[in-house]
């Protein structure tokens, strides 16, 4: 079982507010960059990272690639206006077939048991997601009113990684692009092609960093983890 990882890490963090990159926020002492980056540095079934940065990160993020001796990071490409756009770009520099992930730069907090069941998965299914029940009541809202309570035991929230055969997630890119679909993560772009996308449940801690709440529940977790 290998993979290469696609670390999209080309934002702004404007909801993080933090005049800054969020990547590059600190979480006891270490950039939130560097946090994720570790967890496919320190996996020896990770054979590559391929990083989409913003030019203006460019000096910063090579700085600390340097600082803390990263040495799988493979390709460095620039992001795009949106998250899929800079995926895109990454997706574009990998040439050999196999299994990828997607994964969002901004969640630290992912772990290798999780990355390697959603990677036993994907090579069976070619199509895998991670994910948690919901645990809230859903209702569906519109004009200030709710319209719907949504029936809970069937959604999820998604996270990322997202495991996809390289040729197939390619597929759905060029077909995204074609039709100028838009989506928030990456199997959507695969469900347009009525392709199954295999669910895998993983951890409620696997947070995104995106709001200034966030930073807190980031510190509780590290806490917890003693890392
Ligand atoms: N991302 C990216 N290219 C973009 C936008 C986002 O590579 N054009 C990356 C972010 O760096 C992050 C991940 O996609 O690792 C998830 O995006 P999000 O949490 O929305 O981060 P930001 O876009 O940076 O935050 P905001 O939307 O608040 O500006
Ligand atoms: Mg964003």
């Amino acid at each position: 079982m290998t993979y290469q990882v696609i670390l999209p890490a080309a934002g702004m963090g404007k909801r993080m507010g933090a005049g800054k990159n969020k990547l590059l926020l600190e979480l006891k002492g270490m950039p939130v960059l560097m946090h994720t980056l570790r967890v496919f540095e320190e996996d020896e079934a990770c054979t590559g990272i391929i990083l989409a940065i913003h030019p203006q990160d460019e000096a910063e993020f090579k700085a600390l690639l340097t600082r803390y001796n990263v040495t799988k990071v493979s390709n460095l490409v620039p992001g795009g206006e949106e998250r899929q756009h800079s995926i895109y770009n990454a997706l574009k520099t990998v040439k050999s077939d196999g299994i990828i992930l997607v994964h969002d730069a901004a969640r630290p907090f992912i772990q290798k048991e999780q990355i390697h069941r959603l990677i036993a998965t994907a090579e069976d299914t070619s199509a895998a997601i991670i994910g948690v029940p919901a645990k809230d009541t859903m209702k569906k809202i519109q004009s200030g009113v709710v319209v719907e309570t949504v029936e809970r035991s069937s959604l999820w929230a998604v996270q990322t990684p997202q495991a996809f055969r390289i040729s197939l997630l390619r597929q759905a890119y060029e077909q995204a692009e074609k039709d100028c679909f838009l989506g928030t993560d990456d199997s959507s772009l695969v469900e347009r092609l009525n392709h199954p996308v295999a669910i895998v449940e993983g951890n409620y801690d696997n947070i995104k960093l995106t709001t200034p709440e966030d930073l807190f529940f980031a510190e509780a977790i590290l806490e917890k983890r003693k890392l």
